[in-house]
């Protein structure tokens, strides 16, 4: 009786429901499955569903977004596609990119025509054009650059970085299973516990260190299972064998393994690595790329073959 009442006493309460119970309508009959578009430019073609979506957020045409909840600050490029996604903050994704399944918060920018399925990515996250970030349980955290061309295979991708950045170059293949960790416990205090963030209420940054930057140049291939601590530099062409922890410098063109990895063998003599860094192939445009496409297929353990790369690219 009483809540009978205070329909009848209160007609703001009353329009409230019945705006909520059509919304509620829309939504169960697929009329348009939208709540809340706030401060938003949609393109043409675009399909929403059960989606809430907040201010300054301009997503163009072709885009599809399903299930999603979109807020702040986010740009979306042409030909996108976003399917039970979050996307929060300041987000800038380009033209033919595709996020499916995934959870996106921070400063965020994608490349072109990159594909992110199954990613949880949060912080300062940048990335070139095509990247492909196969999941699931994929975690990125942190300060984190990724160039063009990069492969990123899950299950179990995680990088965590706090303290300082940690940089991946162009055409590099990372395997399922590498953790790369950009921060420790300290070593040298009473307690290696969280004990700053866990009893004493304060930041993490008070129970971690870091020895540096995790820098992977290009072209760089990291076997299952590998782990990659802070101040590892992974230079162009290297191969990071199976289950490998690296926590120093990697030469060009080396293969290492181990725990902590050393060098197990150089993939060429020096004149192939210089004539191979000469190249920086890993820069040139698709078009060039595909003009090129016959020196991807030669193997260089065979001398002449460098020689047919020297004299297509003369010093
Ligand atoms: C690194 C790798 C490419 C080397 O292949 P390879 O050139 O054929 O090397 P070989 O098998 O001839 O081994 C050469 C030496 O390296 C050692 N080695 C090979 N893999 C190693 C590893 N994961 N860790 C430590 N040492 C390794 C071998 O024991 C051998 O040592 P020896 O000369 O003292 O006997 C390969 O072993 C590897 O780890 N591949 C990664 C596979 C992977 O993770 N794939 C993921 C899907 S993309």
């Amino acid at each position: 009786m009483n809540r009978i009442t205070n329909f009848i006493l209160s007609p703001t309460r009353l329009v409230k429901h019945l705006v909520l119970y059509t919304l509620h309508l829309l939504y169960k009959f697929s009329i348009c499955n939208c709540f809340h578009l706030i401060g938003i430019k949609l393109g043409a073609h675009v399909a929403i569903k059960g989606t809430y979506i907040s201010r300054n957020v301009t997503i163009d045409k072709h885009t599809k977004l399903f299930q999603s909840s979109v807020i702040g600050n986010t740009y979306v490029g042409e030909s996108c596609e976003i399917i039970d996604s979050e996307v929060h903050g300041k987000i800038h994704i380009n033209d033919s990119s595709q996020i499916l399944s995934s959870k996106l918060c921070g400063t965020i920018n994608i490349g072109k025509e990159s594909l992110i399925n199954g990613a949880n990515i949060n912080g300062d996250f940048t990335c070139k054009e095509h990247l492909r970030i196969f999941g699931p349980q994929v975690n990125i955290s942190g300060n984190v650059d990724i160039g063009r061309y990069s492969s990123i295979s899950g299950p179990n991708f995680d990088i965590f970085s706090r303290i300082n950045k940690v940089k991946i170059g162009s055409f590099c293949s990372i395997a399922r299973n590498v953790s790369f960790q950009e921060y420790s416990h300290y070593t040298n205090k009473l307690s290696t516990y969280f004990i700053n963030q866990h009893l004493f209420g304060q930041s993490i940054d008070k129970d971690i260190n870091s020895k540096g930057d995790i820098v992977v140049e290009n072209d760089v291939w990291i076997g299952a299972h590998s782990v990659i601590l802070s101040g590892a530099h992974i230079s162009t062409g290297a191969i990071i064998a199976a289950n490998s922890v690296v926590n120093c410098y990697v030469p060009p063109y080396s293969i290492v393994g181990g725990s902590p990895a050393k060098i197990i063998r150089y993939r060429f003599d020096t004149d192939v690595i210089d004539t191979l860094l000469r190249l920086e192939w890993w820069n040139w445009s698709k078009e060039e790329i595909h003009k090129h496409k016959d020196i991807f297929n030669l193997d260089f353990s065979k001398p002449d073959n460098i020689n047919i790369l020297k004299s297509t690219f003369p010093v």
